[in-house]
Formats: structure tokens, C-alpha cells, sequence
């Protein structure tokens, strides 16, 4: 029989992004408090002896290098030829794409521990991060911890041990963003911060919801609301519904609101649905083991 391995990818929220600096190489400094949520993709590898190929469910969704997930499997082929095998990746995508949720970067990470479970490559974690990160910025997280702060690119990890579940209200307006484009048009303005990630990570730890609703901020959020206008309605509207916060998420498209009663958050879905957008009620991962079956984080 094929080995195979089944697992579900996360989605993540930015519960706060706060950009710091322009770096020389074109990337921004940042720190943000990333946090998994149970929004998924599921995967299914099937180990063969040779080759790559991958089916999606979405026939938009490219099938060669300009996929992360292909990159990810090229990543260990080139790394270690010799003890690398072939592989047949099923991806059903649920999560939409250029969100801001980072789905493709999670299909990727997933990959990455797939792939060294099947082909026994038994690379350490940190090994795994460190390819990761040449995959994009947000990769490494989903390999790392349910909720992290993310400093540097987003690669730089500190994990939160928080065990804190509460409900996500996410709202796909219906159209992709740019991460780059949004990125190129942020001016930077170097002023004092006062509401630093620390703070809102002790707001999250302690379950205030409401003051880490108040106290967060996205960078990115008026470079995007700039020039997608409706976008602040639905921010206005989540927190009108009773949400304890909203944000937009990374470099958006999609906004999201955080509540701590799953009646409330059921309320807001109703009376935020429309037709173009695409809604989904989710809760925070507070473990990896809710996602990859055990012998892959081994
Ligand atoms: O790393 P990733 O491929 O996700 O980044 C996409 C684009 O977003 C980069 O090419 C860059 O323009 C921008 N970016 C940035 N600073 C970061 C992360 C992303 O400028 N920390």
C-alpha cells in the first residue's frame, strides 16, 4: 500500500502589525502577534518513488513552482537529493487566496513536515524553519507555535503559551490584495509607539479581549482601507455586532473581529453576510496536535 499522510492547514490572524523600518534587502522590520485559526485546507500525500505533482480542487490555483507548495517540496529535493523520494499532494483549498489569513504559506509549512514524516528525512524543527523562511515571511510560523510573536521579516519567533480559545469572525470582501503592492505604497511614519506587542499579548494571556481590541493597530490597515473604501465599514459593522475587537488581517483583504461569546459572533455572521463576501466563524488553535496527526511533530 502507498504510505500516505492527511492534515489540515490553518489559516492566521495578525492580532496587531506594527511596521518598523524599511530594511536594505526591501523588506520591512515588523513585530506581530500571529494567532492560528481553525479556518483549514486539508492535504493528503500520497509518497510515490519519484516525481511531484500536485491536484487542487480549485483549478485556478497554479500546480507548479508558482506554488508554495511546490517550492516547499523542491526545497528538500534540491537540499537532499539523495534521500528525497517523489510525491503525489492533494490540496483542497478552503481558505482564499491573497486574504491575508496566509493559506498558502500554512499549505507550505504543512508540506514541509508532511514530506520529512513520509520520506524519513527526520530533520529537526528548527532545520525545517530555517528553509521555511526562505519561502516567505509568514512560513515559519505555522511550523512554530498556534500563537507566536513574529519579529524580523515575521521569521523571528517567539512563542506565547497560550491556551486562551476565543471565536474569530473572518470577512473575505471578495477580491485579492496584494501583499507587495500594499507593502510599496506604506509610508512610513517614525513615531513613538506606545501599544508595543508585549502588551498585547498579556491583554491576550488575560483574556481581555476588550482591551486588546482597544489596543491593537495594523500598520498596513489605512494604506488598504485607502484604497478599498468599503473596507472600513465592515470593521465599523463587526464591532457595531458586539466583536471585542477588529483588524484587518496581515495586509488584508479580509477583516476580522474577535469575541468571546460564540451567540454574539453567530448574530454578527448573520447580519454581515452578503453575497459577494465569504464568511467563516473560527476558533483559536491553541494546539498543533488539532491539525497534524502526532508521528509528524515527532
Ligand atoms: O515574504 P513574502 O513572500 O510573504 O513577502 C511578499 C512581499 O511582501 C515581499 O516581496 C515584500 O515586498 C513584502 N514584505 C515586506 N516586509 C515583510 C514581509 C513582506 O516588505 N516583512
Amino acid at each position: 500500500m502507498t504510505p500516505t499522510i492527511s492534515f489540515k492547514t490553518p489559516a492566521k490572524v495578525n492580532l496587531g502589525l506594527h511596521i518598523l523600518s524599511k530594511r536594505e534587502d526591501g523588506f520591512h522590520e515588523l513585530e506581530t502577534l500571529f494567532q492560528m485559526v481553525n479556518w483549514c485546507d486539508e492535504i493528503k500525500i500520497e509518497c510515490l518513488s519519484r516525481g511531484l505533482e500536485l491536484v487542487c480542487n480549485q483549478p485556478d490555483i497554479p500546480n507548479d513552482e508558482g506554488n508554495l507548495v511546490i517550492k516547499a517540496a523542491h526545497i528538500l529535493q534540491t537540499r537532499f537529493p539523495e534521500r528525497c523520494k517523489g510525491a503525489k499532494i492533494h490540496l483542497n483549498k478552503n481558505i482564499p487566496h491573497g486574504a491575508g489569513l496566509g493559506g498558502g504559506s500554512g499549505n507550505a509549512a504543512g508540506v514541509l513536515l508532511g514530506l520529512n514524516f513520509l520520506w524519513g528525512l527526520k530533520l529537526k524543527r528548527e532545520e525545517l524553519i530555517s528553509m521555511a523562511s526562505e519561502l516567505g515571511s509568514d512560513v515559519p510560523f505555522f511550523l512554530f507555535s498556534p500563537c507566536a510573536i513574529g519579529r524580523g521579516r515575521g521569521e523571528i519567533l517567539e512563542p506565547v503559551k497560550s491556551s486562551v480559545r476565543f471565536y474569530i469572525l473572518m470577512v473575505y470582501p471578495g477580491f485579492a490584495v496584494s501583499t507587495a503592492s500594499v507593502f510599496g505604497n506604506l509610508k512610513l511614519k517614525l513615531t513613538k509607539r506606545e501599544n508595543n506587542i508585549s502588551i498585547l499579548k498579556n491583554f491576550l494571556l488575560q483574556s481581555e479581549f476588550a482591551q486588546l481590541g482597544a489596543a491593537w493597530s495594523n500598520d498596513l490597515e489605512p494604506v488598504v482601507f485607502q484604497e478599498y473604501t468599503g473596507l472600513s465599514g465592515i470593521k465599523k459593522d463587526m464591532l457595531a455586532l458586539g466583536a471585542k475587537g477588529a483588524l484587518l488581517s496581515g495586509s488584508g483583504s479580509t477583516v476580522f473581529g474577535i469575541f468571546d461569546n460564540p451567540e454574539i459572533a453567530n448574530n454578527a455572521y448573520a447580519r454581515l453576510e452578503r453575497g459577494d463576501f465569504r464568511l467563516f466563524l473560527a476558533e483559536s488553535v491553541v494546539s498543533l496536535s488539532e491539525l497534524y496527526p502526532e508521528e509528524m511533530l515527532r
